[in-house]
């Protein structure tokens, strides 16, 4: 059985997820797009993953830098998420942000955040499929509501 784009997107958008901000810098260039295919890989040692498609813009940033960090984004962030899914000419442009470990910008305000050196990265289809080993997290404004993402749509705990 074949499986088209729209049934793929249709049954994937029944997964409800948080979203984040993924970002990494390389010298005093930023970049940063919007990811919910954000998951926890291994506990020892502290992995995680995310997608980007290979048609970003901001691929080859990603996958030819040595860090990234992933800012988890409170339910009053929905305006970060357009920011870091759109065209838009800098999109750091008027944030605030921390550096910790890596150089990669921690976004101030955001749910949690943690910042990876890169560790891997794997073929994924149209994606590839980055990992990050854990160097640094924290609880940013650790008690807030998350943003979460279901069927194309921003959402809210109910
Ligand atoms: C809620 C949401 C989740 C997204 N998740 C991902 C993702 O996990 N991986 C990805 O490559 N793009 C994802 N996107 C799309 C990218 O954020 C978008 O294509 C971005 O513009 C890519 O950066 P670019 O401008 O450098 O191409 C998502 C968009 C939204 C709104």
């Amino acid at each position: 059985m074949s499986v088209t784009g729209d049934q793929f997107r249709d049954v994937m958008g029944r997964f409800a997820t948080g979203v984040t901000v993924v970002t990494t810098a390389n010298g005093a260039s930023l970049h940063g797009f919007t990811a919910s295919s954000f998951s926890s890989v291994s506990l020892d040692p502290p992995l995680v993953l995310v997608c980007l498609g290979k048609d970003a813009a901001c691929h080859q940033p990603f996958v030819e830098g040595d860090c990234f960090a992933v800012n988890i984004l409170a339910a009053d962030q929905a305006s970060l998420s357009v920011r870091f899914s759109t065209d838009v000419a800098d999109r750091f442009e008027g944030l605030d942000f921390d550096t910790w470990e890596t150089g990669a910008p921690v976004l101030r305000g955001v749910l949690a955040a943690m910042d990876c050196k890169l560790h891997a990265v794997h073929e994924g289809g149209d994606h590839s499929i980055l990992i990050g080993r854990v160097e640094r997290l924290g609880p940013v404004a650790g008690d807030s509501a998350p943003l979460l993402y279901y069927r194309g749509a921003y959402q809210a705990l109910a």
